[in-house]
């Protein structure tokens, strides 16, 4: 690409921040097939107009992301889900799951699949005949999704397999000039992707955990099953293509440890440790004097603070330029779930 083209390119990409005129204007570029990255309350999305094939296709195009993997519906109200959804599929007792599970747990951070209805395109949902749908916490998102044609198709806003953005700057820095428009909403709260739950299947279960923890879907539905991680090994079938074992990888090498390791930790050059609460890294120092670079994720143990910060941080210590970042796994309840999960997957092991 030559230098004029480049800048017509950037000329092109409008970074907004969110208010009522943004947001009417990025609507209209949804409806006319464009591309807008926009803030929800887990992480940014790469949203496209769901029932338009063609502005599908340029999401998977952007993201390069393979088309086997299936994009999550993103809808502004409970009422919404009968546009794009065939809930005449499902037997009484999902029914009533879904709905429990709907009005208690919506608008948040929880992507449920369920059958897709024919105006949802083949190429949204990789040929599956189920979509992901998703009602999310974020207001704007949701003004944004009300105002569009209804359905908006959003992955998270990052080259595939890489850092999720929980910035509209990461999506910015990585995805900028191939984007219409990037809404700046300020930082995502939660920091980690929805929970993606399939209630369609006679098992009941997590193919990603996320933001909504296990423990909170079981109080309402009883006990569901989990995602088995050896499963992501394979390229095809997967049941949920997020369970792929590298995703959300930052360039710098990862070693995840457990809280156990820590006296173990191999002591580098230009390496960098990332602890998951105050007393850890303070047990560490006692046997590293030395240390030079480290961090904590939350200095009180907070799951959620963890969470809110983990792929912030791994963007700022991606950019320090470390030969490799060792990072400590979190207690495995609640959010912890989702912060392992994503640090198994970064990790290059
Ligand atoms: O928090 C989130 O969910 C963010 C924000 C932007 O809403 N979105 C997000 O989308 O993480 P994405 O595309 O990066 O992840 C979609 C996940 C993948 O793991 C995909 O495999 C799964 O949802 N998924 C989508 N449709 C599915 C289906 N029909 N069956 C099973 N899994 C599905
Ligand atoms: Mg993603």
């Amino acid at each position: 690409m030559d230098r004029i083209e480049i800048q017509l390119y950037l000329m092109s990409m409008e970074y907004l921040l969110v208010s009522p005129e943004s947001l009417k204007r990025a609507a209209e570029v949804l409806r006319s097939g464009g591309l807008v990255a926009f803030p929800t309350e887990t992480v940014y999305g790469l949203g496209a107009d769901a029932y338009n094939s063609e502005a599908l296709a340029k999401v998977f195009e952007v993201k390069g992301r393979p088309r086997f993997d299936p994009l999550i519906i993103h809808i502004a109200s409970i009422k919404a889900l009968g546009d794009a959804a065939d809930l005449s599929l499902l037997n009484e007792e999902t029914r009533q799951k879904l709905f429990l599970l709907a009005e208690k747990l919506w608008p948040g951070p929880l992507s449920l699949v369920l059958p897709k209805n024919e105006r949802i395109p083949n190429l949204a949902t990789a040929g599956l005949s189920t979509a992901a749908f998703r009602l999310p916490a974020n207001e704007l998102a949701r003004e944004l999704i009300s105002l569009s044609n209804g359905a908006v198709a959003a992955p998270s806003a990052n080259p595939f397999g890489a850092l999720s953005p929980t910035r509209a700057e990461h999506v910015r820095d990585k995805l900028g000039e191939k984007i219409d428009i990037i809404l700046d909403g300020g930082p995502a709260h939660i920091g980690v992707e929805s929970t993606v739950l399939d209630i369609t299947s006679k098992n009941i279960r997590i193919l990603r955990p996320g933001g909504t923890p296990k423990e909170t879907i079981e109080k309402l539905i009883g006990a569901v099953g989990d995602n088995d991680f050896q499963a992501g090994e394979m390229a095809f079938g997967l049941a949920s293509p997020g369970m792929l074992k590298s995703h959300y990888a930052p360039q710098t090498p990862l070693s995840a440890f457990s809280k156990k390791e820590i006296t173990r930790l191999p002591c580098e050059k230009n390496c960098t440790y990332l602890f998951f609460d105050g007393l850890s890294r303070d047990k560490w120092l006692e046997m590293s004097p030395n240390a030079s670079s480290f961090s904590v994720l939350s200095e009180t143990g907070s799951l959620i603070e963890a969470a809110a910060r983990l792929f912030d941080v791994l963007h700022e210590l991606e950019k320090g330029g470390f030969s490799r970042i060792y990072a400590q796994f979190a207690p495995q309840e609640g959010l912890g779930a989702a912060i392992n999960d994503r640090l198994r997957r970064a990790s290059s092991e």
